[in-house]
């Protein structure tokens, strides 16, 4: 059992976190996550499945052992993060609640449901003050870094239309499916036959949907952008069109927005409102060949990068930006993270 660390507050409230999934490529971030902004953990239960029940993982300066998950595990849980897939949290999710924990869910298995605020700290935070079940939900990664983009543009001029189309890493399909990539290369580079484990096909070297049917020829991904996006925003007119596409990139997001509004914005105003936006990285350098974001240089950081803000060339007062982030970080655990912390704490330094 881990013990409080010594990080400066020692007269802050300390609190019992549960990672379930903590062996996850989610939930191992949402451990590191934990560690680097010195969140004040007293104990912290590192839960998995049966499989790596017994393993460990490194927390500070020791090594935390994995326990399998069971309907015990939330006895004096204050906080229990969740990223194991959408049954675990549909099944353990009201049992940590009922236990005593808020739980901040990552998976889809609550986002929509009506009593669950679903949450981006930068965008809607007050929203997570009701929650009747006790459950937040962390939207989609991809949904994420895009509200998190538009949100000062949408408070400036409405957004009327979002036209996106994204390049989304394996890392945002779980851990197997980065060592599915990394065989798969191997599998090219060596002459050898493909054999795709984890995707519906072949995914180095080329680019694949690989998400599950939704309604009517869009993905579930696809769909995840449009509702989402407007429950986050509070605007049930926003229309989001959505074309979300898998590119053989390890980890980091990148997606190219189109949007419209109810009054003509142009690229000098967006970038002002961008410029020191929350959690915004702006980007205005001149085009050249290499100069924006990408997800090599926004992997293993916590901002939202966007670039390449442009006036529309054949729609007025409409942009396009290009949008990249960190699908583990802040698509999935610092967001995750930052809802505790401003749940939770107020002595925390809140990095965005
Ligand atoms: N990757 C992203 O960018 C991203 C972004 C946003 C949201 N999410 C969501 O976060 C969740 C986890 O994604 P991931 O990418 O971290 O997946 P992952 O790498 O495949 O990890 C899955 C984790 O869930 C655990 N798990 C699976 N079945 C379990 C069970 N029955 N009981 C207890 N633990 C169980 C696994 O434990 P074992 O080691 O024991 O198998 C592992 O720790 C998913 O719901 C995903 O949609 C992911």
């Amino acid at each position: 059992m881990w013990r409080p660390m010594s990080n400066g507050m020692s007269s802050a409230k300390t609190f019992v976190v549960a990672v379930v999934g903590a062996t996850g490529a989610v939930g191992r971030e949402m451990v590191r996550t934990l560690e680097r902004r010195r969140f004040p953990v007293s104990r912290l239960v590192a839960l998995a499945s049966k499989r790596s029940a017994g393993q460990t993982i490194p927390w500070h300066n020791t090594e935390l052992t994995i326990e399998e998950l069971g309907p015990t595990s939330f006895a004096g849980v204050d906080i229990a993060l969740f990223s194991a897939g959408g049954s675990v949290s549909r099944d353990y999710g009201p049992i940590a609640a009922n236990a005593g924990a808020v739980v901040i869910d990552n998976s889809s298995a609550w986002r929509m449901d009506p009593a669950c605020p679903l949450v981006v700290p930068e965008v809607n935070m007050a929203a997570a003050d009701v929650r009747p079940k006790g459950i937040v939900a962390n939207p989609n990664c991809s949904t994420i870094q895009m509200v998190v983009a538009l949100k000062p543009l949408h408070d400036a001029a409405r957004i009327k239309h979002i036209i996106v189309s994204t390049y989304q890493a394996t890392s945002g399909k779980g851990h197997a499916a980065v060592e599915d990539l990394l065989a798969q290369s191997r599998a090219v580079l060596g002459g050898m036959p493909v054999e795709p484990d984890v995707f519906p096909g072949q995914i180095a070297f080329n680019v694949l949907s690989d998400w599950k049917a939704g309604e009517g020829d869009y993905s579930e991904e696809e769909w995840k952008m449009v509702h989402e996006t407007r429950k986050i925003m509070g605007d049930a007119s926003i229309g989001v069109s959505p074309t979300t596409v898998r590119v053989p990139v390890v980890n980091g997001h990148a997606e190219s927005i189109h949007v419209q509004f109810h009054r003509p914005m142009t690229a000098s105003e967006a970038k002002s409102l961008l410029r020191g936006a929350e959690g915004v990285v702006l980007m205005d350098d001149t085009y050249a060949p290499g100069v924006h974001p990408q997800p090599a240089h926004a992997t293993g950081t916590d901002a939202v990068y966007v670039g390449r803000v442009r006036d529309d060339l054949a729609v007025p007062g409409a942009l396009n930006l290009f949008v990249v982030a960190d699908n583990l970080r802040k698509g999935a655990a610092l967001n995750a993270v930052q809802i505790a912390e401003r749940l939770f704490t107020s002595s925390v330094e809140r990095r965005t």
